[in-house]
């Protein structure tokens, strides 16, 4: 049996302990207040925080179609850097993930890989067209537990009903990019006065307001799991909390991006920071933040998504929304949350790995630091400075809004199932 130690770590950034892990197995095995100096490998962890490992229920790995930008396994590689044990992967790809076949090879090539558990997530229309659904039965059958068209939203009425039946009848989840087409016609930008500063066509916060309230009282309604992917605006924090209010079993999710970020970054016109849903004003980041906190939003979840230079660095109008997102994840969460005190070590298990977890019923992730547990871990260093840079990616592409931005925590290892995925150091 081979066993390995994790000594002087800090479970939750809380007391010292030291954990022993049964390798084979993939589980905890023991924990103790010494450390165990008989294991067949130790690890002196110094002291770093230890989370379960990090889930994230929104990535685009671009294959198949785009691996020239990212595939499952340089996708797995950028995960387990950012501390992530399980991802989902968006259907938006080339083929579309719109049947069984499909979603089942994104499945296998990430356990191949071994870096990662990849999900795949099965589009609501065929062909991302938004005008007939796909099998939802079929595809749920052979282990699709989300459906999304993210990247567009089911914007026709009739379909989206039928689509949350459909869902329902089958307990997954129906996750929605929200916005309605109309409203974003030619729009690059936030409408607002920035946007008017520099020229760029609006996209309203109505967009996505419209599309929120309409699915809240749909799924008031119909029932079934919504789940509202890249909340963005201060007046979808307000519906969030009025549907959660009225019992609407609705969840959501916030990008670290529209935490961080706003729509002031653009007065330099770099494509870098084109994204949909555009960054927004410091008013929603703060509403964002603030839901967050009070779980009117549930999770954070990156929205990574990949783009070759040739797709950004170009003008802004022309440039392809998107950023990545994997890596630099843990060290926002920490600026925003831990840095500046607003909220402790396991506030970022609970919205980076417990409660996506619990929404995607994973069983094996998410899970408690605790004997017998699944050994899916990641070791934070919370005072380590490092610089992002799009060429340091594990990602095939380098599109990060976070150039030259210094950070403090640094993820320096990841577990699956007990075997380290990743490790900062080489020792
Ligand atoms: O900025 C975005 N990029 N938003 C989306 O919804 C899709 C994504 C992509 O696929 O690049
Ligand atoms: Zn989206």
């Amino acid at each position: 049996m081979t066993k390995l130690a994790l000594n002087n770590v800090r479970p939750y950034g809380e007391d010292v302990t030291s954990i022993l892990i049964d390798v084979e197995d993939g589980v905890i095995d023991s924990i103790g207040d010494n450390p165990f100096d008989d294991a067949d490998e130790t690890i002196d962890c110094g002291g770093n925080v230890l989370l379960p490992g990090l889930v994230d229920m929104h990535v685009h790995l671009r294959e198949p179609g785009r691996e020239d930008t990212e595939t499952i396994a340089t996708g797995s590689d950028a995960a387990a850097k950012g501390g992530f044990t399980a991802v989902f992967t968006m259907a938006n790809t080339n083929p579309v993930i719109d049947q069984p076949f499909l979603a089942e090879a994104v499945w296998e090539k990430g356990q191949t890989y071994g870096k990662c558990d990849v999900y795949p997530v099965g589009s609501i229309t065929k062909g991302l067209e938004g005008k007939s659904l796909t099998e939802i039965g079929l595809m749920a059958r052979s282990g699709v537990r989300m459906f999304s068209d993210d990247g567009k939203c089911v914007n026709d009425p009739q379909l989206m009903r039928r689509a949350i039946e459909y869902a329902k009848a089958h307990d997954v989840i129906l996750a929605q990019h929200a916005e309605d087409h109309r409203m974003t016609e030619g729009a690059v930008a936030h409408e607002g006065e920035q946007a008017a500063r520099l020229g760029l066509r609006g996209w309203p916060r109505v967009a996505e307001e419209s599309i929120v309230a309409r699915d809240a009282i749909m799924t008031r309604d119909y029932g079934g799991r919504y789940h509202l992917c890249h909340a963005s605006t201060e007046g979808t924090v307000e519906l969030l909390r009025f549907a959660k209010a009225q019992g609407i079993n609705v969840t959501a999710e916030v990008t670290p991006h529209h935490l961080l970020l706003t729509d002031e970054m653009l007065s330099t016109y770099d494509g870098l920071f084109r994204v949909n849903p555009p960054l927004r004003e410091k008013r929603d980041a703060e509403a964002l933040k603030q839901a967050l906190l009070d779980g009117t939003v549930d999770v954070i979840a990156t929205d990574h998504a990949p783009h070759g230079s040739e797709d950004k660095c170009v003008e802004f109008e022309h440039a392809k929304p998107g950023m990545l997102g994997l890596e630099t994840s843990m060290a926002i969460v920490h600026r925003v949350f831990v840095e500046s005190g607003l909220a402790d070590w396991r506030f970022v298990a609970k919205v980076m790995s417990e409660r996506p977890a619990e929404i995607l019923r994973l069983e094996d992730q998410g899970r408690p630091i605790a004997v017998g547990e699944p050994a899916n871990l990641t070791l934070i260093d919370p005072q380590d400075t490092w610089t992002a840079k799009g060429k340091d990616m594990a990602s095939k592409a380098s599109n990060t809004p976070y150039e030259g931005i210094e950070f403090n925590a640094r993820v320096v290892g990841t577990w699956l199932r007990g075997t380290q995925t990743y490790s900062a150091k080489k020792a």
